[in-house]
């Protein structure tokens, strides 16, 4: 299908969308690692319009600050107030035409609260548009229950006559299934012109974008309605009851095209995808899944039951079990879990094992190294073939500073052992069970650490950490303990009692 590019598309977001009950303009919720209005974008993108216009209001900062961040390409025009759907789009015509910009072609208007909406159907409806020649084609759908909706009247001869709102319509046009979408195709002539012309007489007394269709017809041009093949695609999002049936929607569409690339999904149900998230061939996905943000997997891996990655690329035929992470990087063939903890920067090998109750936190672990029970590994780097004992910490932070520690190639570390950082265990190095590593344990050496008796270095926190919360406290537990002998003193003193 052939279709040239819109000069606009206009998504109108200027609604409050109080039902909602929310801080944030109801386009900016998020449903599959996207917000409501990012994902229209996302479809309206697929037309390659020569500009997109937002129109803003309500919210229009927050809306505005967001468009930055995921569309900075796209321009805005303000609807200070919602004076109906046909004012919004005389906002953005207006807009438009101060900047020096004259629309010819087509010309798409959609809705920012409409999340399932593709892009093919964008596609199809220009596509009808352009080939029968319109003015208006309006997206229009079948449904099972149409009221609240726009009705489209049609003559005996099957073409459109006009679009009549729920509010305005008789008993007779309440019967009519077929409902406007609120997405249509115009020229631009005919646009930029009929939006001069919508009156407010109506139930609303609001302009009505509407009223184009009638008006434009009356006037001789020709207009159309297009059906779209799946009626809910073209549901907007009211409260939050629907946005959690068009995020359970979306992600079935999601989980779907990755079942149809052959991936299995034990649960569909249980298994929540972002989009952009990528799985490869023969990739197990377990129930109790999410995936999100960027986040990548290879081929024939096993993820879940009860995994969370986000933005972690993970290898082919890698297992993660039982684990959250985030801004991580599993290799091929690693695994990972049950009950692990990646977070940023955590770059596991090939066939490295990070295994129960593991940590691991802005460090690197060499292929085929293990670090498999009850351990906290924290800016490290861990060299190939090593094995990490047991219950152990990478002491990385000393309450100021966060430092780094190695762990050479093949080395072998004891149970329950602290490594304060920085400190480097040499290649092929052995540490005893229960050591603190403080100094550095050269290549081939056992490292071992004594069990000291315990001492206590007075006024240390406060001398060596000045001005730390911790150093704060200890001078304020100071000051009540000097405070109180000072008291018991005088009451040894002068209490005759
Ligand atoms: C509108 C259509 C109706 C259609 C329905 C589909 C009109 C008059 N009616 O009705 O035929 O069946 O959508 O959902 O167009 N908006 C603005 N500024 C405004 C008013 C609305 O930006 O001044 C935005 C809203 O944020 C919302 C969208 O336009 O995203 C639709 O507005 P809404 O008031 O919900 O229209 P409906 O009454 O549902
Ligand atoms: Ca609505």
């Amino acid at each position: 299908m052939s279709v040239s590019r819109p000069a606009a598309v206009i998504v109108l977001a200027a609604g409050e969308g109080t039902r909602m009950k929310s801080r944030y303009p109801k386009v900016l919720h998020e449903l599959c690692g996207r917000s409501m209005l990012g994902h229209v974008l996302d479809a309206a993108a697929e037309l390659e319009p020569e500009r997109t216009t937002v129109v803003v209001g309500h919210g229009r900062e927050q809306v505005r600050d967001h468009l930055a961040t995921v569309a900075p390409q796209v321009h805005t025009a303000v609807q200070a107030q919602q004076n109906g759907t046909g004012h919004a789009v005389r906002m953005a015509v207006e807009a438009l035409r101060e900047a020096g910009i004259s629309l010819s072609g087509t010309v798409v208007l959609t809705y920012g609260d409409t999340p399932l909406l593709r892009g093919a159907t964008l596609r199809e409806l220009v596509a009808e548009h352009e080939a029968a020649g319109n003015a208006a084609t309006v997206l229009s759908a079948r449904v099972p229950d149409p009221s609240g909706y726009g009705r489209i009247v049609r003559e005996d001869s099957g073409a459109v006559a006009a679009i009549v709102e729920h509010a305005d319509a008789d008993a007779g046009q309440r019967q009519i299934d077929e409902i406007n979408s609120g997405m249509y195709a115009f020229d631009a002539a005919a646009l930029t012109d009929v939006v001069h012309h919508l009156s407010t007489d109506n139930a609303k007394g609001e302009e009505y974008i509407t009223d184009a269709v009638a008006i434009l017809r009356d006037r001789g041009h020709r207009v159309g309605a297009f059906v779209a093949a799946d009626w809910v695609e073209i549901q907007g999002v009211n409260d939050r009851a629907q946005l959690a049936e068009a995020w359970q929607y979306l992600n079935a569409r999601l989980l779907r095209a990755l079942m149809r690339e052959g991936v299995t999904v034990v649960d569909p149900a249980s298994t929540w995808v972002d989009v952009g998230v990528r799985v490869g061939p023969d990739t197990v996905l377990e129930p109790q899944t999410r995936l999100r943000g960027r986040t990548a997997v290879g081929a024939e891996a096993r993820i879940g039951p009860g995994v969370t990655l986000r933005d972690t690329t993970v290898g082919d035929e890698a297992t993660v079990v039982h684990a959250v992470t985030e801004q991580a990087q599993v290799a091929s063939g690693a695994s990972v879990g049950p009950y692990a903890y990646l977070r940023p920067g955590a770059v596991v090998a090939a066939d490295a094992k990070i295994g129960t109750f593991v940590e691991v936190k802005n460090s690197t672990v060499g292929e085929g190294t293990k670090v498999p029970h009850l351990t906290y590994v924290g800016d490290a780097d861990l060299g190939r073939g090593v094995n990490i004992g047991a219950s152990s910490v990478f002491v990385n932070y000393d309450g100021v500073n966060k430092n780094r520690s190695q762990v050479g190639d093949h080395a072998r570390t004891g149970s329950d052992n602290m490594f304060i950082a920085p400190v480097r265990v040499g290649e092929g190095a052995y540490t005893g069970a229960g050591a603190v590593i403080r100094e550095d344990v050269p290549p081939g050496a056992l490292g071992v650490s004594d069990g000291h008796r315990q001492r206590n270095i007075e006024g240390w926190v406060p001398r060596r950490r000045p001005g730390t919360a911790a150093a704060e406290a200890a001078q304020r537990a100071q000051e009540a303990e000097d405070g109180s002998s000072a008291a018991d003193g005088r009451d040894a003193g002068g209490d005759q009692q």
